[in-house]
């Protein structure tokens, strides 16, 4: 098979190497990709939102199946687009996809459909929204943009000052353009976080590893929200029990509602969820693979990515056993100092081998370009060193001691990643 992949962060990289593994795959292309994948799949200069350019590259190459793995194209109907031209994609159409690209649609399906989920309000006037604010006065509470914002449409306000300022910002200085005409004002939750990624043919749901992503820029969960700084595998908060309640209350759930709707969901459905005092609830679902917790779910997977591909795009997915390797991943996010703010990028990364990898670990390539055989850094997230081992803190020491021989100026990662998994 000739397999195109879409998008070009630390994510796709994992998908890449997976994939590479498969008998069944013959050649591997990525558009736009990085530096670090293009030693492993020849990339092209397409940018994963242009749809007609995806759509005519995969032509070019003929290739037999796009793998789309962004948010953005997918709520943008690449898949729709792909599909209309003969191509098997993996990935859900944007009918499905809405379930990431509007908070509204997906709240108002967890409510029409029973899911546990935050109790919420929907406003399409500031002014509306301050009045109820104001009436609960009640902190914190959370304020979402409806539309995707870059994974930075939700805030904490800690009081009315900081809600005004994030209703201000979001639906009058749009800030997130469009994502912004509407927002979801919900309860705040606390307890452990914890993502699921599932595969499903619309019909069938089987959850990935868990995994715990760090999303905060600075150790001790401080400092900006970012993309995510670091993820551990498995989540040691998800017990067998919690994994059959989500089961139960929210995955199958989930399934059935979007095909009750005409909407099956067919690719990689995320649940980012909190284990709350009074059960599992769902914080958001993304329409595709986490990033950076594909870093550590994918190294742990031992069935063939294609055979589970094809199976999704069979409608078979209940026929086969997925099996996931005993152990723990790690992945230790490093940045551009300065991320997830403004920060220089083209600068030299030292201490990768001619393949961008260490010595123990993965070295997944988020933001880097490759020029003269040597790797520059390109983006915010640069790197995900990774390791898997029997134990978490063996995989935490190993991917450790690979950031220490990398490096570049103004690298800046969080020291802390997986401490709270180890203490739980
Ligand atoms: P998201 O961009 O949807 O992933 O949200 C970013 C982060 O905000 C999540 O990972 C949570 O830590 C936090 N968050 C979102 N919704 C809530 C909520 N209802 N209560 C508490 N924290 C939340
Ligand atoms: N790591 C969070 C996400 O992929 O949305």
């Amino acid at each position: 098979m000739k397999i195109l992949v879409v998008g070009g962060g630390g994510r796709e990289h994992a998908i890449i190497m997976k994939l590479a593994e498969s008998k069944q795959v013959d050649a591997l292309f990525c558009a736009p990709g990085n530096g670090g994948i293009a030693k492993y799949a020849k990339c092209f200069p397409v940018k994963a939102t242009d749809i007609e350019g995806i759509v005519a590259l995969a032509k070019k190459l003929a290739v037999d199946l796009v793998f789309v793995a962004p948010d953005d194209p997918l709520v943008m109907g690449m898949t729709d687009a792909l599909q209309a031209e003969g191509f098997m994609t993996f990935g859900p159409k944007k009918n499905a996809a809405i379930l990431e690209g509007s908070k509204v649609f997906s709240k108002e399906l967890m409510q029409k459909y029973h899911i546990p989920t935050a109790e919420y309000m929907v406003f399409q006037e500031p002014e509306k929204a301050q009045a109820y604010l104001r009436k609960k006065n009640q902190y914190p509470t959370v304020i979402k943009a409806d539309g995707l914002a870059l994974g930075k449409g939700v805030v904490i306000a800690q009081n009315e000052e900081e809600a005004f300022a994030a209703i201000s910002s979001i639906m009058e200085d749009r800030i997130f353009g469009e994502s912004g005409s509407q927002i979801v004002i919900e309860e705040f939750l606390t307890g452990p976080e914890v993502s699921v990624l599932c595969f499903t043919d619309g019909k069938t749901v089987k959850p990935m590893i868990s995994s715990m992503d760090h999303k905060r820029a600075l150790d001790g969960d401080n400092g900006l929200n970012t993309g995510g700084m670091g993820t551990v595998a498995p989540n040691p908060y998800y017990t067998a029990e919690v994994a059959q309640e989500c089961m139960d209350t929210i995955f199958s759930p989930t399934i059935r509602a979007m095909q009750t709707e005409n909407r099956p969901f067919q690719g990689c459905l995320y649940f980012g969820l909190m284990l709350t005092p009074n059960g599992p609830k769902v914080i958001e679902y993304n329409c595709r693979f986490g990033d950076p917790e594909t870093q550590v779910v994918l190294p742990l997977l031992k069935t063939d990515l294609v055979q589970i591909i094809m199976a999704i795009w069979n409608g078979t997915l209940d026929q086969l056993s997925i099996e996931w390797k005993d152990g723990c991943a790690a992945c230790v996010v490093m940045a551009s100092g300065g991320y997830p703010k403004k920060y220089d990028t083209n600068l030299p990364i030292s201490g990768l081998d001619e393949n961008g990898q260490i010595d123990g670990c993965f070295v997944y390539h988020a933001g880097t370009k490759l020029e003269n055989d040597r790797f520059f850094t390109s983006g915010g997230r640069v790197l995900g060193v990774t390791a898997t081992a029997d134990t978490l803190q063996q995989a935490l020491d190993t991917t450790y001691a690979g950031v220490k021989e990398i490096f570049f100026e103004k690298a800046h990662y969080r020291t802390d990643i997986g401490q709270r998994a180890l203490k739980a």
